[in-house]
């Protein structure tokens, strides 16, 4: 027994130290040279070898949906590429499916640009573009969420975006990180105001992005965001509005309700928001202000951990609870949920119970 454990630990250690010299001769000694990545069949663009198809991208100002900054695991990154990706890689085949693996789909962010490539992307992704931005503002909004409102200074006439969609926040690097990272964030202001973007991030544990954003990012400093990405916005149809939200989820209905104001759509609208406690409700006056100047419009926050000192007379528990009082079956609506994606599987679920069509609902989730 004894010599199978000290066997196997042998094999292990050997592949691990074959990955790392493959790795650190990847790094250091392979020099793949200049290589042509041939997009849409249209345009050549000349990269430096070696590195992943998604940043050799963005060095030539291609910016493809990412909200995990490279890492390999929101599967934002997916891309055609016809020729010159190689074998799929073990850190993607959990993301692909059989379909996928058949059409040459892959993860830009771990295909490495080691020969010349020829791919395929959808072409409003040539409308992306990075902006050049100042803080302009920061508050604490609740002991979690911190808003920030940036004003784009290049180029100047500011950011297109649908309400709904996010953008990337780049930072620098700091102590919890030696690269500069970037992570998705959802427009939460008036997508009108093409030269300001502001933003609500939750601090998340040990989380680079956000920890940099509470704790080091302050007013004046500049900032680089690319966008807009995404597909949550809202559709155009008669059926009433339900929008569920969560935490920071509620940034991209924010944005959306800017729109419904603007346009003065008047299709009933319900906004449900969670959270857990009175010090966690956020943008309270404007919701408020809209739930008198915006015709049919309710809004319904529900605190699933408020105690009696609290002294709070308004809805408790989840948001599935909401759902269950306030809908009655097989509703035509459309849904949009945004926030932590346990809480969207869970409201997708009863949405599902009560005979709301999958294909009525939209989400974001904020992995
Ligand atoms: C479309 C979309 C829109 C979004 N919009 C928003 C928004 O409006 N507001 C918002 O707050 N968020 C939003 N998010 C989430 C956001 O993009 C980030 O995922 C989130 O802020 C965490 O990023 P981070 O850099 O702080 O954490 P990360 O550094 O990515 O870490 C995430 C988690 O992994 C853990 N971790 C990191 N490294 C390691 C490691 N080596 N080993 C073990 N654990 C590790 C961290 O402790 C943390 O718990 C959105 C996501 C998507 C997909
Ligand atoms: S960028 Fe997130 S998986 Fe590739």
């Amino acid at each position: 027994m004894k010599e199978i454990f000290i066997g196997l630990l042998a094999i292990a250690s050997i592949s691990a130290a074959l990955a790392l010299i493959i790795e650190l001769a990847g790094a250091y000694i392979a020099n793949y040279g200049e290589k042509h990545i041939l997009v849409n069949n249209k345009k050549d663009l000349v990269v430096e070898g070696g590195n992943p198809l998604l940043f050799s991208l963005m060095s030539k100002n291609i910016f493809i949906p990412s909200a995990c900054g490279g890492k390999g695991t929101c599967t934002y990154c997916k891309v055609k590429i016809h020729e010159g990706a190689g074998p799929v890689l073990p850190t993607e085949t959990p993301y692909l499916d059989k379909d996928e693996m058949k059409d040459n789909i892959r993860l830009s962010c771990q295909v490495k640009v080691k020969e010349d490539m020829k791919i395929e992307i959808p072409e409003d992704l040539f409308l992306i573009r990075e902006f050049r931005s100042v803080v302009e503002k920061t508050e604490d909004l609740t002991p979690t969420n911190k808003g920030i409102t940036l004003r784009i200074t290049s180029p100047e006439d500011g950011i297109l975006f649908k309400p709904g969609q996010y953008v990337q926040l780049q930072v620098p690097p700091f102590k919890l990180s030696k690269t500069s990272e970037f992570r998705a964030y959802s427009i939460a202001s008036n997508a009108d105001d093409t030269t300001h973007v502001q933003l609500v991030i939750t601090k998340v544990e040990n989380g680079i992005v956000s920890t940099y954003v509470h704790d080091y990012l302050k007013e004046g400093d500049e900032v680089t965001i690319r966008g807009p990405f995404g597909d949550f916005f809202l559709r155009d149809s008669q059926r009433d509005i339900l929008f569920i939200a969560t935490g920071s989820g509620l940034a991209p209905v924010m944005s959306m309700l800017y729109q419904i104001e603007g346009e003065e759509i008047k299709r009933k609208t319900t906004l449900f928001f969670g959270d857990r406690k009175p010090h966690d409700l956020y943008f309270q006056d404007q919701l408020i202000y809209w739930q008198k100047s915006i015709v049919n419009f309710t809004f319904i926050p529900t605190l699933s951990r408020a105690v009696e000192e609290d002294s709070w007379n308004g809805e408790k528990g989840r948001v599935t609870t909401l759902i269950h009082k306030h809908i009655p079956d097989n509703t035509p609506l459309d849904v949009y949920i945004c926030g932590a994606p346990p809480m969207v599987e869970s409201c997708a679920k009863v949405l599902r119970q009560k005979g709301i069509p999958a294909s009525n609902v939209f989400y974001d989730k904020f992995e």
